[in-house]
């Protein structure tokens, strides 16, 4: 695993990394769109209810650009919804689309980019490099720091009542990424540790790619998991620290770089069905697999947790086994103290659900093959046994 394939690496062409840089959204958009009329905003309702949308939208309307808000974006988007909004952005006549909130949201804004600027059904775009025709221009504002889904090529979608598909293509990547850790204040404590989580996950995964790690990608994660780990406690605690704050929003930013071109594995192949099945928000299924997922891995990867160990837990001594070790038990270690729940049962999962999750599971083939270690049923049925 040391040594690289050759590789692609693709990323969105213009981010802007600024506190503060959504005050001025019209302007930015004017010197890249000089010819935009129509905007259409994605978000939902909750983050519309902090207020933090306002001045933005003010400052498109400043530019000259007509402003229209889809607030109906749901978390973990359900089919139906994505194909409502991409009905009122063609009714609308939408020339741009801006996604701004968290992964739900942005991931709603990537395919009405694509829906409402071609005719391609959804149901056909599912799986990898389904998307043809042109889409709108694109636009990306993170309100939590997770799941770098301003910069990845991904659209995860709830299909009929329980199952999370993904949409991927290069047509997904946005034109532009807005990174302003003032719109991320007011995020509550747990949404903030649960995302973070998630971004984490996305470095390590990334990491420990079975078939695409890459130099690049690597850099990126290690980067990433140190602005991560660095900042995460404080931003939990102290949720006004803007530069905390930054740091995460750019940790997860290239999290999202880094899993983009080294794609996730087991973690999120076993995080979607709790998920999708009991609405645990994405990057709170993601820690509760977390640790146990890592340590089935760990006799298959330990060179690589023994790298990250070096940044998630500096000073860890020993072989790589021990340094896994070390990995694994800082990021038990963080979970705990962000206050997130740490076991299936909390969030209402009994041990009679457990085989219809690792059925679930298995359905996750896209992301399983990417596993360090090749997981069967009866492996994803044990790992949530363990993490009930
Ligand atoms: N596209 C990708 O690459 C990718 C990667 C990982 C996950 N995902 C998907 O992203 C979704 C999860 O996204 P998420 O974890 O960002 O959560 P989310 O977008 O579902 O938002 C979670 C909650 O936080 C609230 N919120 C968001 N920003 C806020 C703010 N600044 N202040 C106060 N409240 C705020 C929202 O209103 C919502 O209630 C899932 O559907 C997941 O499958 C996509
Ligand atoms: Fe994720």
């Amino acid at each position: 695993m040391n040594t690289y394939n050759t590789f692609t690496f693709s990323t969105v062409p213009n981010i802007v990394c600024e506190t503060g840089a959504a005050q001025k959204l019209g302007t930015l958009l004017r010197q890249q769109f000089p010819d935009v009329k129509k905007a259409l905003l994605v978000t939902d309702r909750g983050f519309l209810g902090t207020g933090l949308i306002d001045a933005p939208r003010a400052s498109l309307t400043a530019a000259g650009i007509q402003v229209q808000t889809y607030s109906d974006v749901l978390a973990d988007p359900p089919e139906h919804i994505v194909l409502q909004a991409a009905d009122s952005a063609r009714q609308y006549g939408a020339d741009i689309v801006i996604g701004f909130g968290g992964g739900s949201s942005m991931d709603v804004a990537k395919l009405i980019s694509i829906l409402a600027g071609g005719d391609q059904p959804l149901s056909s775009m599912y799986g990898i490099g389904n998307v043809q025709g042109q889409r709108l221009p694109l636009v990306q504002i993170p309100t939590t720091a997770g799941t770098g889904s301003e910069v990845t090529p991904i659209s995860i979608v709830t299909t009929g009542e329980t199952t999370k598909m993904g949409v991927v293509s290069p047509k997904l990547y946005a034109d532009l990424a807005i990174l302003d850790a003032s719109l991320t204040v007011g995020l509550p404590p747990k949404v903030t540790a649960a995302t973070g989580i998630d971004a984490m996950v996305h470095a390590i995964e990334a990491y420990t790619t079975r078939h695409k790690k890459n130099a690049l990608s690597d850099m990126l994660a290690r980067e990433a998991l140190r602005l991560l780990s660095r900042n995460l406690v404080v931003a939990c605690e102290d949720g006004s620290n803007l530069e905390a704050r930054q740091a995460m929003l750019l940790g997860a930013m290239l999290a999202g770089q880094a899993f983009s071109n080294a794609p996730v594995a087991a973690v999120h192949a076993l995080a979607y069905p709790i998920g999708g099945i009991f609405h645990v928000p994405h990057g709170l299924s993601n820690a509760l697999v977390l640790p146990h997922v890592l340590r089935f891995n760990a006799g298959h990867a330990a060179a690589s947790y023994a790298e990250l160990a070096d940044i998630v837990a500096p000073g860890a001594q020993g072989s790589d086994e021990a340094r896994s070790q070390s990995l694994i038990n800082a990021v038990e270690e963080l979970a705990k103290r962000v206050g997130i729940e740490t076991t299936l049962r909390e969030v209402g999962i009994t041990e009679a659900d457990l085989d219809r999750l690792a059925d679930d599971a298995m359905l996750q083939t896209r992301l399983l093959v990417n596993n360090p270690r090749e997981l069967q049923r009866a492996d994803a049925r044990a790992i949530y046994a363990a993490a009930l």
